[in-house]
């Protein structure tokens, strides 16, 4: 293939190099990915208003997240196991985002540490919290967190239990992973995958390995995690890491507006509506769907963000039509990731800001600050 020129291009690219079942594990949504697909596919029910003969010079795209600067309204979003796709990828990615002048997120699961990719990063990033049973583990990694110098702590509530995901249990990727022929072929005819995880030292889960007790390795990390994460979880325990942090936060997986105005109720700064990707409660209504009545309930007192499903600079310029201060993407940097390294996630980059420059421009406007309802031809919800 020539220079990608769409995520889809990525996709397929991403899918010849990463293993199939490290392809999959980003690829994927639980049980019938119903909640995936709409996700994406509600974008495009979204229709936008074609301006001609207005001045299009001179236009802007930057903007701020949660006071922060932003070349434009897009972060990466915490995704785990991202040094999977591609070795050493969440150092890869955060330098693509900071290079870029975008947010970037690590996950609590990610494969390189807060400290592998504050070592290499010289702008702040954000952190992603997972807030464990063992809370001691959560105290010690917020103080890290801190240390690292992050700027916004993103602790994620759609979580409290692990989706099912049937690709990933056909695929074998549990915690132990299993050792099988099947999974053996995988790697094997990806060798350019596997020269490049074998010259990494970081393979297992960097934030955990080593500071969570008794895990040690992959296979007591297994068993730690998959009880790990807590069905008590409150808005209490919200309360308490937010005075433990003391700085920005950021609520994630927020998709009802009474729970958003709760988590606006905390004091938080911002809220991302959200069902993590599809991965979570299969049947959920798509993120885009509900981000007008959320903006609604509580775009008066508190920054709303939106992520799942953008495939595209326009799918962005909607989120932000229906009040969306900024947007995220996890697939299409990985996708990027996958393919092309940190090459990759600039190129993911820059596709949806051709894209959002251009469609923008074509609906009259030359400012993403002043973007609002007025540039849709339809309110599909
Ligand atoms: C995720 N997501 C996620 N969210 C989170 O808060 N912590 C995490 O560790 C992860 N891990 C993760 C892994 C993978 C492979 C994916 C695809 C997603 C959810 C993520 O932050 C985000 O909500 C979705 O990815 C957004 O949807 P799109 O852009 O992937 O469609």
């Amino acid at each position: 293939m020539s220079k990608p020129l769409t995520i889809a291009d990525l996709k397929i690219l991403a899918r010849r190099r990463v293993p199939k079942m490290f392809f999959d594990y980003a690829d994927s949504g639980a049980w019938t990915e119903g909640t995936y697909r709409a996700n994406e596919e509600d974008y495009s029910r979204i229709k936008l208003r074609q301006r001609v003969l207005v001045d299009m010079t001179n236009r802007t795209l930057e903007t701020t997240m949660i006071g922060e600067k932003a070349a434009m309204p897009v972060a990466l979003a915490p995704t785990g196991m991202t040094g999977m796709q591609h070795a050493d990828g969440e150092m890869l990615a955060a330098k693509a985002a900071e290079e870029f002048g975008v947010p970037f997120t690590l996950s609590t699961m990610s494969i390189c540490s807060i400290e592998d990719v504050a070592s290499v990063t010289t702008k702040p990033f954000w952190f992603q919290l997972y807030v464990m049973k063992d809370r001691g583990f959560v105290e010690r990694l917020i103080g890290r967190a801190k240390a690292a110098k992050c700027s916004a702590l993103v602790v994620t509530a759609d979580l409290q239990i692990l989706g099912q995901r049937h690709k990933d249990l056909r695929n074998g990727l549990a915690a132990p992973p299993k050792p099988t022929l099947n999974a053996a072929l995988q790697l094997v005819t990806r060798p350019r995958w596997c020269l490049e995880m074998l010259q990494t030292k970081r393979r297992g889960f960097g934030n955990i390995v080593g500071h969570a007790s008794n895990v040690s390795d992959l296979s007591s990390l297994g068993a730690w995690t998959a009880e790990q994460f807590d069905p008590r979880l409150s808005w209490d325990d919200i309360r308490w890491i937010k005075d433990l942090w003391g700085g920005k936060m950021i609520i994630k997986g927020i998709l009802d507006e009474e729970d958003a105005r709760a988590a606006a109720d905390t004091g938080a700064d911002a809220i991302i509506v959200s069902n993590h990707g599809g991965r979570q409660l299969d049947g959920a209504p798509s993120s885009i769907s509900m981000l007008p009545k959320i903006v609604e309930a509580v775009g008066d007192r508190i920054e709303v963000h939106v992520d799942g499903g953008i495939r595209s600079g326009q799918d962005v310029l909607k989120a932000v039509a229906l009040g969306a201060r900024g947007t995220y993407i996890g697939r299409p940097f990985l996708y990027g990731l996958g393919a092309l390294g940190k090459e990759g996630v600039t190129t993911t980059l820059e596709i949806i800001r051709k894209e959002l420059d251009i469609t923008m421009a074509l609906c009259g406007k030359r400012d993403i600050q002043h973007i609002d309802r007025n540039i849709l031809a339809n309110m599909p919800f």
